[in-house]
């Protein structure tokens, strides 16, 4: 029998999934999980990069968990944990950033991204954060991260990283790959389609929550932003707008652009509109249903947390006693 191949991925907790989150991630760690050995964790500790109520984040990681499963992740296949019960994260984190430099992480553009949008508080945290996520991957001994195309970057480093660990001290790592889907892989903000769909974006009209009722989804995609050709027609540099709507259109019917383009030929902007927020309120419903009612099992919530730490425990301690013995500390 071959081992299956071994998944991670992580969201952080910082507010609710946007659809860019779910086309561009969760659906595709769904899709992994019968192929795969999945490990998903709810990186809490990420999320500390920016500023949070002790309560707010105490309720956004549950509700994260809770997203997780309603996507369709189920629990009894794959294994989910909050990054945080899982001491081996920050340990494994020091010990890499001792083998990360200071040039690496400079060149984040997710960090310089971050850096100016929070001026007041450029911590060392955001600094570091890419570390913090390869202790996540590499901890694992993962094969395969799906994450959307911003955390390539991320992943290369990681990559780097490991290369360079494995380098001095043999083979402790396995060097992970990046998974990227192409269809969905970057969903735009409906207001701005120059900038990715994001839940901190500030105007909330750019971005489609998961949990959003079905009236908000079809007034937000009434008033995204396109383009005054009036023709359907997939074409990123002069389209912007309605290709991202083909793009997320295509995303929940599993059309082709090019049916798309059939389907809406001699039609305007509004008919469309309306199909593609009809399709995506379809997709979610079902989501919105589980959602609700995992909220209520808040006791199933946390032994599944207990669970899955143990599980994830068990793993990442066997890759942390290693690189103990290897450089020194046992
Ligand atoms: P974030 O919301 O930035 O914490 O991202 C969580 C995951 O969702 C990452 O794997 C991202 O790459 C992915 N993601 C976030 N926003 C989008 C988007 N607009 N389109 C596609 N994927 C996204
Ligand atoms: N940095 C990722 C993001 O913002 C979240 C993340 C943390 C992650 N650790 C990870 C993703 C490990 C994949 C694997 O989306």
């Amino acid at each position: 029998m071959t081992q299956k191949k071994r998944i991670f991925s992580g969201m952080q907790p910082t507010g609710f999934l946007t659809l860019g989150n779910y086309l561009g991630a969760m659906r595709n760690w769904v899709a992994l999980q019968d192929e795969y050995d999945c490990v998903y964790s709810v990186v809490d500790l990420h999320s500390l990069t920016v500023r949070n109520e002790a309560k707010d984040l105490r309720q956004r990681r549950l509700s994260l968990l809770a997203q997780y499963i309603a996507c369709g992740l189920d629990p009894e296949k794959n294994i989910l944990f909050m990054q945080s019960h899982v001491s081996a994260h920050a340990e494994l984190c020091w010990i890499l950033s001792c083998y990360t430099y200071m040039g690496e992480l400079s060149r984040m553009t997710q960090f310089k991204e971050k850096a100016a949008k929070q001026q007041d508080n450029i911590n060392a945290g955001l600094f570091t954060y890419p570390i913090l996520m390869a202790a996540d991957i590499l901890l694992y001994q993962t094969d395969l991260v799906p994450v959307g195309e911003d955390q390539k970057q991320h992943l290369e480093l990681s990559r780097d990283i490991a290369e360079r660990f494995n380098g001095i001290y043999g083979n402790v790592f396995k060097v992970p790959e990046p998974y990227i889907p192409k269809v969905g892989a970057r969903i735009m903000s409906l207001q701005d389609p120059g900038s990715k769909m994001s839940k901190s974006d500030e105007n909330a009209n750019s971005y489609i929550l998961l949990l959003d009722p079905p009236e908000t989804i079809m007034r937000k995609f009434k008033r995204a932003v396109t383009d005054s050709e009036a023709v359907i027609r997939y074409d990123v540099k002069n389209k912007p707008g309605v290709s991202n709507l083909m793009s997320i259109y295509s995303s929940v019917t599993g059309k082709t652009l090019e049916q798309i383009e059939n389907e809406f030929e001699g039609k305007g902007y509004g008919d469309f509109k309306t199909a593609v927020g009809e399709a995506v309120v379809e997709t979610l419903r079902p989501i919105q249903e589980e959602y609700n009612k995992l909220m209520e099992s808040k006791d199933y919530l946390q032994d599944l947390m207990k669970k899955g730490a143990e599980a994830a425990g068990r793993i990442a301690g066997k890759t942390l006693s290693k690189v103990y013995r290897k450089i020194g500390l046992a």
